[in-house]
């Protein structure tokens, strides 16, 4: 009897991970196995796997209950094979060596750059748009967003009641490298008194003002949001370690200590910061990134099916709809200023 050649699908995962990704990998090897008996093949910690040769097979079994499971069952990496002379020669090498024949990318920007040109060089590639800092461009929602602004606006909740009890300032810092959707989704989900965003340099004064203001109507607490991107008028970001990962980011953090020294320099109230950091990456994925994280696994198979490759799944209202790769990299979606105007309304 001959053996039927079937194609082979390598899936892996780039960059922080984002709640759901298990989710789109669930979804892509059901379809996958099921309707276009495909066999499906994991490549370990993003690109480092690939570059290593680092495999394990995808079946119904290894897939099954991860849907509400957190982080990556393949791990992931902020490997670079650009960094590396060889990288994407030894990516396409190793693809051949075990019979790749597409892969679905499910990544940020960073990662997407890697999946362009490997597409571009002959690996067909498609993408899934992944990162909580919802920043990557022609879609309307990256997975893992969504689940970030419910952790961070219950983190608000929380800290309400203890920031009322006690009369203080709480400074609430949140992820977004270069974009604030978090800050200014949980922001106005959480009732913040002041939102501070990377697309908006802040003026401490500014910020003051609002405290003041809620101090003379009688509000003796305050919380401001803000993201760990945010810099003041004038100023750079505010990092916690000189040193950069292999896409050449810093690492940032601090931003709401600083604040915080400031603001109880000017007001003399008791001021704390809360930095929420991974917590927002971490756990559970919420109902809504689970189902657009299953949706983008799907329509990934599909287009791996119809032979559309070079191409990123993505949301436009509520229609899955894909784009081209090479339209997305490099850009970066950042805060609607309306939406960040119609914050400024609650703000002080
Ligand atoms: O993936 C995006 C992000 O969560 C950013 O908001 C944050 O700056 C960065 O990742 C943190 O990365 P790491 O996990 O490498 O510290």
């Amino acid at each position: 009897m001959s053996k039927v050649n079937r194609m082979k699908v390598g899936i892996l995962s780039g960059g922080g991970d984002a709640p759901g990704i298990n989710a789109v990998i669930r979804a892509a090897v059901r379809k996958g196995i099921l309707h276009y008996k495909y066999e499906m093949i994991g490549i370990k910690d993003g690109w480092k796997g690939f570059l290593e040769g680092d495999f394990m097979p995808l079946t119904l079994t290894t897939t099954r209950g991860i849907l509400h499971r957190g982080g990556s069952i393949l791990g992931t990496s902020r490997t670079n094979p650009l960094r590396r002379e060889d990288g994407l020669q030894k990516i396409l090498e190793n693809a051949k060596k075990s019979g790749i024949d597409a892969i679905i990318v499910i990544g940020g920007d960073d990662t997407q750059k890697v999946a362009q040109k490997l597409n571009e060089m002959g690996l067909p590639s498609v993408s899934v748009p992944k990162t909580i800092d919802n920043d990557l461009a022609y879609t309307d929602y990256t997975f893992g967003f969504n689940t970030a602004v419910a952790i961070a606006t219950e983190a608000l909740d929380r800290i309400h009641t203890t920031a009322e009890a006690h009369h203080r300032v709480m400074i609430v810092e949140v992820m977004g490298r270069y974009t604030g959707w978090i800050a200014l989704e949980a922001g106005i989900a959480g009732g913040a008194d002041a939102i501070l965003i990377p697309e908006q340099p802040f003026d401490i004064d500014e910020v003051y003002k609002y405290i003041k203001q809620r101090q003379d109507r009688g509000r003796n607490f305050s919380i401001v949001v803000v993201a760990e991107g945010a810099k003041p008028k004038g100023g750079v970001e505010i990092t916690y370690s000189d040193s950069v990962d292999e896409f050449g980011h810093a690492r940032l953090g601090g931003v709401g200590y600083y604040l915080g020294r400031e603001i109880e320099k000017r007001t003399g109230v008791e001021t704390r910061v809360v930095t929420l950091g991974h917590l927002q990456r971490g756990g559970s994925p919420t109902a809504f990134d689970r189902i657009l994280a299953t949706r983008y696994g799907i329509a990934a198979i599909d287009l791996v099916n119809q032979g559309k490759f070079g191409r990123m799944v993505a949301l436009k209202g509520n229609k899955i709809v894909s784009v081209s790769l090479k339209d997305v990299v490099g850009k970066r979606k950042t805060v609607d200023p309306k939406l960040y105007e119609m914050a400024t309304v609650f703000f002080g």
